[in-house]
């Protein structure tokens, strides 16, 4: 397993947890098929098929929390959303690397290297501090640091 459900901080918004609890078992099921790929063209096609879901469900997941900080106001939204844009856009162009090159070191290294610090960084960073705002109204903008 790449990723184990402790290694994620819990935030206090029960829909945020929700799909960061999905992320984390997409991931975890492409890492799987990462490490058993054989070079097959059938193999390729198995990881294509969850990347792409994966790559659904992350677009979803940022959504998500973007309608809900527009809707409340979130000062720092766009610090957030820029975030977001700039993870989804990493996602998409090692995907395409992938599906041009076949090249499985690279979806190692970033899978190993990049993902889960990434997640767990931003999960306990601008999520925590987002779903606070969501369930107190309590801006982290205070005192000048945004
Ligand atoms: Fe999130
Ligand atoms: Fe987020």
């Amino acid at each position: 397993m790449l990723i184990s459900h402790e290694d994620i901080p819990q935030v206090s918004q029960a829909f945020m947890n929700d799909t960061h609890k999905e992320e984390v078992e997409l991931i975890n099921t492409i890492f799987e098929h990462i490490l058993a790929y054989d070079g097959s063209e059938e193999s390729a096609e198995t990881i294509d098929k969850l990347y792409t879901q994966w790559i659904e469900h992350t677009v979803n997941h940022f959504q998500k929390e973007e309608i809900k900080m527009q809707e409340m106001h979130f000062p720092p939204y766009l610090a957030h959303k820029g975030e977001h844009d700039r993870a989804l856009q990493e996602m998409r162009d090692l995907f395409s690397h992938w599906q041009q090159q076949r090249d499985i070191k690279a979806l190692k290294t970033y899978f190993i290297e990049t993902l889960p610090a990434w997640l767990q960084t931003h999960i306990s960073t601008m999520d925590t501090v987002t779903a606070r705002f969501f369930a107190t109204g309590q801006s982290p903008c205070g005192g000048g640091v945004c």
